[in-house]
């Protein structure tokens, strides 16, 4: 087979290191890919978003299955003309990209199929918008502009002042265009994170080992909010009974609720939710693999993943038994560059890849890097997530650790408290 992965980030570096493993798999073409996806496979020059250049692409070069990383061209509606073209493709069209494209749209659904999730209200004008924020009493409060912001449109707000000016700057100065004219503000809900994907063909669910995404900049959850600074899995503190909840009340309904819709999906569901006191609540839903939840997902997969792509991508995943799951703990550690969320430095050369990668159970996924004649340069705001793989928590981060401080780039900056997290006893005995 031939394959083609969609994107540019470290998902998309560890898609193409797991597929082309794949004895099912002739070669790999990942548009655009970086400089970690050059080494296993051939990137071509066309971005993530050129739905026409990506159908063009999959037809000249006559590729079997079409694999999308990121939720733009989802959006965008790829998954349906590649489909209209007869290309197999994982990913859902543009109806179901709608669940992680407009928050009001996925809170409208999780209300209408009883799929626990925060009390929340939508808004399309700023002054009712800051009226509601005026009239709260409970805080913080979480304010998110309605469409796609690449994980920059949630903020946390602790008084109505804080959230007023949020709400100026995305509905009446557009700092995030059209993304943030409409908004959702939403209750805190308190817990523990856990990301939860599931491939799906749109009758059948397979759930993947779940995992704790970190999505705050900074140690011990503070700071802004980002794409996700580091990952542990299994998730540390989720119990099996939890699990089965969550399978129960939110991925199943989830399902119901797109067939009863009309929705078709071949993808994956990706559920964020929230472990609070009165059971699993979802945040938010995403159409794709998670970054930098794939990275560690797939470091633990011993089956090979095609298989359960192709069988999405043709609606025949109900014919497959689940894959094998490697027992150990992964840890992933983001580096990332000096500034990001915000604006961040670009093209400092990255030195140290072959020593941290020549650490035991390490595996190094590349995402916002470009090679140069010489060197490998970083090019985005998270730059790498390094991997490891221990017996346990303490194991796997000892190693990822070790293997990232042999990385060195100007204004390189990471979380140093990913792994630490124990189960609370509470947790597990629920
Ligand atoms: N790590 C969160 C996401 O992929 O959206």
């Amino acid at each position: 087979m031939k394959v083609l992965i969609v994107g540019g980030g470290g998902r998309e570096h560890a898609l193409a290191w797991k597929i082309s493993q794949s004895p099912l798999v002739r070669e790999v073409l990942v548009a655009p890919g970086n400089a970690g996806t050059a080494k296993l496979a051939r990137n071509v020059d066309v971005v993530a978003k050129d739905v026409k250049g990506l159908v063009e692409l999959a037809k000249t070069e006559k590729v079997d299955l079409v694999v999308v990383g990121p939720e733009e061209p989802l959006v965008l509606g790829l998954a349906d003309e590649l489909r209209a073209t007869k290309i197999d493709v994982f990913g859902p069209g543009a109806a179901g990209a709608k669940l992680e494209g407009s928050k009001s749209f996925a809170k409208d659904f999780l209300e209408a199929h009883r799929i626990p999730t925060g009390m929340s209200k939508k808004f399309d004008r700023s002054g009712a918008a800051k009226a509601f924020l005026e009239g709260q009493k409970q805080w913080p409060q979480v304010v998110k502009a309605d469409g796609l912001a690449a994980g920059k449109g949630v903020f946390i707000v602790s008084s109505a002042r804080e959230g007023c000016v949020i709400v100026d700057q995305l509905m009446e100065e557009k700092r995030l265009g059209s993304a943030g004219v409409r908004i959702v503000i939403e209750e805190f809900v308190v817990g523990e994170e856990v990301s939860v994907l599931a491939i799906t063909d749109g009758e059948a669910i397979l759930i993947l080992e779940p995992v704790m995404d970190h999505k705050q900049a900074g140690d011990g959850d503070t700071g802004p909010n980002t794409g996700g600074m580091g990952v542990v899995s299994p998730h540390p503190t989720l119990s099996s009974r939890v699990m089965r909840q969550i399978e129960q009340h939110v991925l199943v309904p989830t399902l119901h609720g797109l067939r009863r819709e009309e929705i078709p999906f071949r993808g994956v569901i990706f559920a964020g939710l929230m472990l609070t006191d009165s059971g699993p609540k979802v945040l938010e839903y995403n159409c794709r693999f998670g970054d930098p939840e794939t990275q560690a997902v797939l470091r633990r997969m011993k089956s090979d993943l095609v298989p359960y792509l192709v069988a999405a991508a043709r609606g025949k995943l109900a014919e497959l038994d689940g894959p094998d799951w490697d027992r150990r703990v992964c840890v992933g550690v983001v580096g990332a560059s000096e500034g990001y969320p915000g604006e961040y430095r670009r093209g400092d050369a990255i030195e140290g890849l072959d020593e941290a990668g020549a650490v035991e159970d390490v595996v190094v996924f590349q995402a916002g890097t470009r090679a140069s004649a010489r060197h490998v340069l970083t090019d985005g705001g998270r730059v790498l997530c390094v991997t490891a793989l221990g017996d346990d928590a303490n194991v796997a981060r000892e190693k990822a650790y070790t293997a990232f401080d042999k990385l060195r780039w100007n204004g390189k900056f990471a979380r140093r408290d990913i792994g630490l997290k124990r189960p609370s006893k509470a947790r597990i005995v629920r």
